[in-house]
């Protein structure tokens, strides 16, 4: 082989997103794309695809909340078209042609409603066109319900026609079950050359993209079909109900991916993973968990039933017993949760630490050891190593104004029933007894006693339960009373 052979060039590609619809199926108030799907706004999962594509540049276009996609978006390297009247899928594409009118290359056109795609899936379509130096190349799928999707219309040799939207459709037209299901990849000038050829739909008055395949067929263009017999990846979100359908179905495939990658799921169904969460290999999850938003769980965990951790952080070997919740906070390793406990809002409970039944801690620190075993409330608290909260303790950490913090040093015993009234310390190694309230600081390795001290009175419960007549006689001593007694 010569070594002057030229190197083939990557090819240029972009991708053009339509998000600027306002979802009038979903009936919300907010964009149909920033919906929460597996907790990632609808949109957000497009953009991830789409940048493990090596595109040149992505376009998205807006309207609709604009601002809220543009926000939700700041992440991507993105750039923004608007469009203000949205006059259709075609009229967005006109609407973004002034950004494309310089370039070449592939351009992928998808809507921002569609999540599930694969980039296998995209990278197929767009070196399909590549390959064939096709003008368009469209993805088709079958439904066994095509319902609300444009339906694929062929010639007598198999040739794409056109793309009949349902709308448009005629009753035969509607039994097709080959569907159209939005994702295009163009050749950059034949789309502009296109174009200029949309017009506005017979039943809704609306530029429709579909069109195209006709438009470029009429004007001598080549249009292929790609297609995939994967529906799970191609669905798109209109209503509510398509948004719990695309969920279950993201759903079953992260938690497929994490029991690849070695992590126990006891019933795979019951188990809500977001998509933004990671998890350890040999951890187990229990029915019926949520594991939210960036949680990052350990290996070797477990995870018990009814759990809900959200932005949590676990190290290595944590346990959540049944019925915890865990928010914004981070669980050190070999540390113990639950059952029923709360850690939240940026608590950091360090190394094998118990934190046990009905406790909770918010905004709290707690050290290497330590432990809260039982019916605890620690709020603003910075707990040190190898200390013991008894049953019952409470930081008072609000004094109706605003709030306070209690430190607890290192090896403090704390006995139970005990009200630290906060701003206050107490210092190492020192000891506070049962049922005590405490309002001042305790010095070093001391015992703080903050209870009244018992009072003993012999007798006199064996004389309260004495019949009333027998007590008056008592106290008359023998004499019967004149009075007439009334026990109830
Ligand atoms: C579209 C296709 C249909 C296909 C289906 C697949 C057209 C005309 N129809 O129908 O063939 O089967 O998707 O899911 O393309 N948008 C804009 N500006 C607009 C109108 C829409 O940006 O003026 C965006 C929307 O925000 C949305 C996407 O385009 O993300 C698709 O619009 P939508 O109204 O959902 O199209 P479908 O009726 O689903
Ligand atoms: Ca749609």
């Amino acid at each position: 082989m010569s070594g002057k052979t030229a190197k083939k060039k990557a090819p240029l590609r972009f991708a053009l997103v339509l998000a600027a619809g306002q979802g009038t199926r979903m009936k919300s108030r907010h964009a149909k794309v920033l919906h929460l799907l597996c907790g990632k706004p609808i949109i957000a999962h497009v953009l991830e695809t789409l940048s493990q594509l090596n595109l040149k540049k992505i376009f998205v276009v807006v309207g609709h909340e604009a601002d809220a996609v543009k926000q939700v978006l700041s992440d991507y390297d993105v750039e923004f078209v608007h469009q203000e009247r949205r006059l259709g899928t075609g009229h967005a594409v006109i609407t973004a042609s002034p950004y494309l009118k310089n370039l070449s290359g592939s351009l992928l056109v998808l809507y921002g409603d569609a999540p599930l795609i694969t980039r296998e899936t995209l990278e197929r379509l767009l070196t399909t066109r590549e390959q064939e130096d096709a003008d368009q190349a469209l993805l088709t799928t079958e439904y066994e319900n095509p319902c609300g999707y444009g339906r694929i219309l062929r010639g007598g040799e198999g040739e794409i026609i056109d793309v009949i939207e349902e709308k448009e459709a005629d009753t035969l037209q509607r039994t097709i079950r080959e569907v159209n299901p939005g994702f295009y990849c163009f050749k950059l000038p034949s789309l502009l050359a296109a174009l200029p050829e949309l017009t506005r739909a017979k039943v809704s008055g609306e530029y429709y993209l579909t069109d195209l395949p006709r438009i470029l067929r009429r004007q001598g263009g080549s249009v292929l079909t790609v297609s995939t017999d994967a529906p799970d990846e191609t669905c798109g979100i209109n209503t509510r109900e398509e948004l719990a359908a695309a969920e279950s179905r993201l759903r079953a495939q992260i938690a497929r991916r994490w029991m690849l990658d070695g992590v126990t799921i006891v019933d795979p169904s019951t188990v809500y993973i977001d998509a933004s969460a990671v998890i350890g290999a040999d951890t187990v999850i229990y029915p019926g968990v949520l594991i939210e938003g960036k949680t990052r769980i350990g290996s070797n965990c477990i995870i018990r039933s009814y759990s809900h951790l959200k932005n949590a952080v676990l190290e290595d070997e944590v346990l959540i017993d049944h019925g915890s919740v865990v928010r914004e906070s981070t669980i050190g390793r070999t540390t113990t949760v639950g059952p029923f406990a709360h850690v939240r809002q940026n608590s950091v409970i360090g190394p094998n630490v118990r934190i046990g039944n009905f406790v909770e801690a918010k905004k709290t620190a707690m050290g290497r050891g330590s432990k809260a075993a039982h019916l605890t409330y620690l709020g603003d608290a910075e707990v040190g190593q190898d200390v013991n909260i008894g049953a019952g303790t409470i930081t008072c950490n609000y004094d109706g104004v605003s709030k306070n913090k209690t430190i607890i040093e290192d090896s403090v015993f704390v006995g139970s029933n005990t009200q630290i009234i906060a701003p206050v310390t107490i210092h190492e190694g020192a000891y506070v007894a049962a049922g005590s309230t405490v309002t001042e600081d305790v010095p070093p390795h001391s015992l703080a006693i903050a209870r009244s001290r018992q009072v003993n009175k012999e007798g006199w419960a064996k004389e309260k339960r004495l019949p009333a007549t027998k007590r008056e006689k008592k106290k008359t001593g023998g004499k019967a009373s004149t009075k007439q007694s009334t026990t109830v």
